[in-house]
């Protein structure tokens, strides 16, 4: 993650793109990668890139639930919501995790700075029911597995 989120920084990253609405998706994406949000002076900048309203870059951007306006907590989990993890319990997992942290999925904690968020299937379904952590997958689950996991992090472990 790239912790220098300033103008140059941004319009480095944006340089590639043209003026037009086509390359919004892309800006966005870019500059989520690289910065972990979206903040409003970026947004500001990508309208003015691809001479755009900031109004319609405020209004893409918000229409798509995988941008973050905020910065990102330092954990994320991702929960895998797809059918093999859930048919192995999934389910049992989420909700082992969402009561040791005491939140609700997309809720994000200051203290512990974390969020559980619900994930799609990403493939690897061999080592179902899995979590991400901060997109690293850790496989082969069980709840008691989970519960440690979640415990750990809560202790700053
Ligand atoms: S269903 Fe969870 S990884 Fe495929």
């Amino acid at each position: 993650m790239n912790n220098n989120y300033n103008k140059d920084s941004i319009l480095k990253l944006l340089d590639p793109l043209t003026p037009d609405n086509a390359d919004l998706l892309e800006a966005l994406h870019l500059i989520q990668e690289n910065f972990g949000y979206l903040s409003k002076e970026a947004l500001e900048i990508v309208g003015e890139k691809l001479s755009l309203s900031v109004a319609h870059v405020y209004g893409s951007a918000t229409y798509y639930a995988d941008f973050r306006f905020e910065p990102p907590p330092e954990t994320i989990i991702g929960w895998c919501s797809g059918p093999a993890c859930l048919l192995k319990n999934g389910i049992g997992i989420r909700d082992a995790m969402l009561a040791v942290f005491g939140t609700e999925l997309g809720q994000q904690l200051d203290n512990p700075s974390v969020e559980i968020s619900m994930a799609q299937c990403n493939g690897t379904c061999e080592q179902s029911p899995q979590i991400w952590i901060n997109e690293k997958v850790v496989g082969k689950l069980s709840v008691s597995k989970a519960i440690t996991i979640a415990r750990d992090i809560k202790e700053g472990k």
